[in-house]
């Protein structure tokens, strides 16, 4: 080529790529310019390349003349491109734009499960009326779950149906009941002694609507000198009377627990219909609320404490059927389903 068609040729180059940048409308295409005149394999660099093949007498006037398109075309290109730059941007936060008005996402704060709740209560009641709070572990012992509770050998009880027991030892199972601490309170201390103790209980048992192989049960222990069954009445009569807001009438069916000599079930009046029958106590008007007793001698006597100086009353409560009676649930496999539906309502 002579230096001439050369001249022509990086003048034409130049238009071109001016012209091509006036119309580019995004920061690709400015790249792809980029591309087909400076990049490695683009137009312009093949003409700088060739310098190299001109004579001394043409290599000076070329080459400034390619260099200076060179510039031109880096300056334009830079332009161009801050300039879609900015225009792209503009776009973005145009459509991005924050609507302050806009309900936030939130996060939810958990709460107290229904049944926490209720052992919150009984607590919150027992520490009231002096009783504090006890604890034992939930894998026991056949000494502590039965033979301590002077529950014999024979008894139904004790059948491997209802007690689960564990592979630690010959005799280690999952508590049926918080009577086991009791014993383990009146091992350790001297009376008078007042306790409650909230806790896990397991029983092998056929899910359904009223039972779960887990619960929770609430134990009441009092020892003291010259205990009376009118103070377990009088004591239990004003918990029911705390725990649902008002007095209920109540009455105690005999009943038998062989660590409590005499035993009763505690039915109280029914706080919906007050005693004229509706569909929680099943027309009844009464319902069962708890097990209780005055401590039975030969307990005391297995724990070395003196049956002629002490004596004591025990009383013990199903949380998941005190739940089930103060929200109205009818179904004890809702508590420990874990859902939300569920849960949030209490
Ligand atoms: N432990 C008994 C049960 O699980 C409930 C009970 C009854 C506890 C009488 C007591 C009591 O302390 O005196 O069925």
């Amino acid at each position: 080529m002579s230096v001439c068609e050369l001249k022509e040729k990086l003048k034409a180059l130049e238009k071109e790529a001016l012209d091509a940048l006036a119309l580019a409308d995004s920061s690709e295409a400015v790249e792809q310019i980029r591309l087909s005149y400076l990049g490695a394999k683009g137009a312009l660099t093949a003409i700088l390349r060739g310098l190299s093949q001109l004579s001394k007498e043409q290599r000076p006037e070329i080459g400034q003349l390619a260099n200076a398109v060179k510039e031109l075309i880096t300056l334009e290109l830079n332009k161009t491109k801050e300039t879609i730059l900015y225009k792209e941007l503009e776009k973005r936060l145009g459509h991005e734009k924050i609507d302050v008005t806009l309900p936030g996402t939130g996060h939810k704060l958990g709460h107290i499960h229904p049944l926490t709740q209720i052992t919150d209560l009984v607590i919150h009641i027992c520490y009231g009326m002096g009783f504090e709070v006890a604890e034992g572990p939930e894998i026991e012992t056949e000494y502590y779950n039965f033979d301590a509770l002077n529950t014999p050998a024979d008894h139904p009880a004790r059948d491997e149906q209802d007690t689960f027991y564990t592979n630690l030892g010959p005799t280690s199972l999952l508590r049926s009941q918080t009577s086991t601490v009791q014993i383990r309170v009146m091992e350790k201390r001297k009376p008078p002694l007042r306790i409650i103790s909230p806790g896990r209980v397991y029983r092998n048992e056929e899910i359904n609507a009223r039972k779960y192989p887990l619960f929770h049960q609430v134990e009441g222990l009092l020892i003291d000198r010259h205990v009376t069954f009118g103070q377990l009445k009088g004591t239990l009569n004003e918990f029911i009377r705390r725990l649902f807001g008002k007095p209920l009438k109540t009455r105690f069916r005999p009943d038998f627990f062989p660590f409590t000599e005499p035993s009763a079930e505690l039915d109280a009046q029914c706080p919906f219909c007050m005693g004229s029958g509706c569909r929680t106590c099943g027309q009844r008007g009464w319902l069962e609320l708890l097990g209780c007793g005055m401590v039975d001698p030969f307990v005391l006597a297995g724990v070395g404490i003196d049956s002629d100086e002490w004596s004591g009353f025990a009383f013990g409560v199903g949380i998941e059927r005190l739940a089930m009676l103060k929200f109205g649930i009818n179904d004890i496999r809702y508590f420990f389903m874990s859902d939300l539906r569920f849960l949030e309502q209490f």
